[in-house]
């Protein structure tokens, strides 16, 4: 029997047993209460309430917008659907940046209105005094490195991160002040496999991958990427597991029909 199927719970020390016994952690974001009990049910390990709720959810082009009072709306409907996962939220943009008591202020208010196990923050060292604030209160907290979306202005695109060994040597201290500061994880996105493989090999904390291969602890997508319901994104880490896109369009496309030709509803839909 696996850690994973013994666990009635998942918790961030279940991640880190996860870790040592080298067994994969399985991640997908989820923003409602309907699709959430859904993945719950289905067994994964760690929902996480992303920000890319405003890209998803909201149709924003970046994660910039969304603000504190969405995530913890967005939060407040999966926690209500999950009894097993590990739920945690990411705080938005200009929430903690800057100001470790504005940090542990939000935080605080995402434990206290939403029930959700722990929050997730982007960037290294910058952050790091916020994290520790944050910390004090007992609130666990999962780092972001490699391509961190809510910089976008700074950086200019989503491209691989990195790829140079300046970056690289960069990356690997700030995961290390990450698991100094007390992180139960940190979020690998879009750098090199090699990469994330190495510095995953140095730390005694799961590291969860998204475009950086293989050998992160585990893995994590975005549930309407990975089951074809957002349509114009197509990086090459995305795996899509199914085709809801088309799935919906010919099942409205049928209703349509049907309701126009009166085929629906026929005499056993009707009172
Ligand atoms: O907001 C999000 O969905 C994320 C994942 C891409 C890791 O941060």
């Amino acid at each position: 029997m696996t850690i994973a199927s013994r666990a009635k719970k998942i918790t961030t020390h279940t991640l880190q047993e996860m870790k040592q016994e080298e067994e994969k952690i399985t991640m997908l974001t989820s923003y409602d209460y309907s699709l959430a009990r859904l993945v719950d049910s289905a067994g994964i390990d760690v929902i996480l309430v992303g920000d890319s709720a405003s890209n998803v959810m909201a149709g924003n082009d970046t994660t910039v917008p969304i603000t504190l009072d969405h995530m913890i709306y967005h939060a407040q409907c999966v926690v209500k659907a999950v009894d097993r996962a590990l739920v945690v939220v990411d705080m938005p943009f200009g929430t903690y940046q800057g100001d470790s008591k504005n940090a542990l202020d939000s935080a605080i208010k995402i434990m206290k209105e939403t029930g959700g196990h722990a929050v997730k923050l982007e960037g290294g060292i910058e952050i790091i005094d916020s994290i520790k604030r944050i910390m004090t209160a007992g609130i666990p907290v999962m780092g972001h490195l490699g391509l961190t979306p809510q910089s976008i202005y700074k950086f200019g695109t989503y491209s691989v991160r990195a790829k140079e060994e300046l970056e690289a040597t960069k990356l690997l201290s700030d995961a290390k002040a990450l698991q100094k500061a007390g992180c139960f994880s940190i979020v690998f996105e879009k750098i090199p496999a090699n990469l994330a493989k190495a510095v995953t090999e140095q730390l005694s904390i799961p590291t969860i991958g998204i475009g950086a291969g293989v050998d992160c602890d585990g893995q994590v997508l975005v549930l309407h990427d990975m089951l074809g319901i957002t349509k114009d994104f197509s990086p090459r880490f995305l795996r899509r597991y199914a085709d809801l896109g088309a799935t919906i369009d010919s099942s409205v496309k049928a209703y349509i029909d049907d309701v126009r030709s009166k085929d629906f509803p026929n005499k056993d839909e009707e009172y």
